[in-house]
C-alpha cells in the first residue's frame, strides 16, 4: 500500500473544509481496525466548529495546530466495551493509524496527538466534553487538506540492523 510508505504527519492545513463523505470514510476506516477479542472499544467526537477546535488545541504545548485545522477527531475508549481492559490502548492505536492512512489515501493529512496515558491531557478532554469516567480519551487527530510544503512523501526508515532472523 503506497499510503503506508508515503504517509507523513501533516500539521498545517488549507482552509478548505473536509467533505462529509470523507469524514465518514475516516470513521469507517477507524472502525475496521483489529481489536482484542474484537471488542471495538472506540467512540469518536468529530469537532468542526472553530471554538471547539481552539479549545482542543489547548490540551498540550504540541497541539496548537488543532486551532487551524478544519476538523479534528477525538478518539475515546469506552470501558463498557472493554472485555480485555489491558488491551484498550492497542485497540485504539490501530484505529488511530487507520484514520491516518485513510486520510493520506483521500488526499488529506493529519497528525496523531498523544493523550493517553497522560492524566492531565485525559482530564482536560474529559472536562471539555463533560465525559463520564468510563470514557477514556486516547488521542486527538486534526485533519485537513495539506498546506503547500506539507505533502505526504516517502522517507526510507528501513534498517536491516533491527531485523533478527531466527536468533537474536
Ligand atoms: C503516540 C504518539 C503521540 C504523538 N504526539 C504528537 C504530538 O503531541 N504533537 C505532534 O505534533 N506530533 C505528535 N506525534 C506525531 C509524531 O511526532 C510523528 O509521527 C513522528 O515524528 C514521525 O513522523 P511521521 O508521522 O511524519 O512519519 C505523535 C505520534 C504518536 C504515535
Amino acid at each position: 500500500m503506497d499510503v503506508i510508505f508515503n504517509r507523513r504527519s501533516i500539521r498545517r492545513y488549507k482552509k478548505q473544509a473536509v467533505e462529509p463523505d470523507k469524514v465518514e470514510k475516516l470513521l469507517r476506516a477507524a472502525m475496521q481496525a483489529p481489536s482484542a477479542v474484537n471488542q471495538q472499544p472506540w467512540e469518536f467526537i468529530v469537532v468542526q466548529n472553530k471554538g471547539g477546535l481552539e479549545r482542543l488545541a489547548g490540551i498540550s504545548a504540541y497541539s496548537k495546530m488543532v486551532a487551524e485545522a478544519p476538523l479534528a477527531i477525538v478518539l475515546l475508549g469506552n470501558e463498557d466495551r472493554m472485555r480485555l481492559q489491558h488491551h484498550w490502548e492497542q485497540d485504539m492505536a490501530a484505529a488511530a493509524q487507520n484514520i491516518l492512512l485513510e486520510a493520506a489515501y483521500l488526499g488529506l493529512g493529519g497528525v496523531w496527538l498523544g493523550v493517553a496515558p497522560m492524566k492531565d491531557r485525559m482530564d482536560l478532554i474529559s472536562e471539555l466534553y463533560g465525559l463520564k469516567s468510563k470514557l477514556r480519551p486516547f488521542c486527538v487527530i486534526p485533519i485537513g487538506y495539506p498546506e503547500e510544503g506539507q505533502e505526504h512523501k516517502y522517507v526510507d526508515r528501513f534498517d536491516s540492523n533491527r531485523v533478527h532472523y531466527e536468533v537474536y
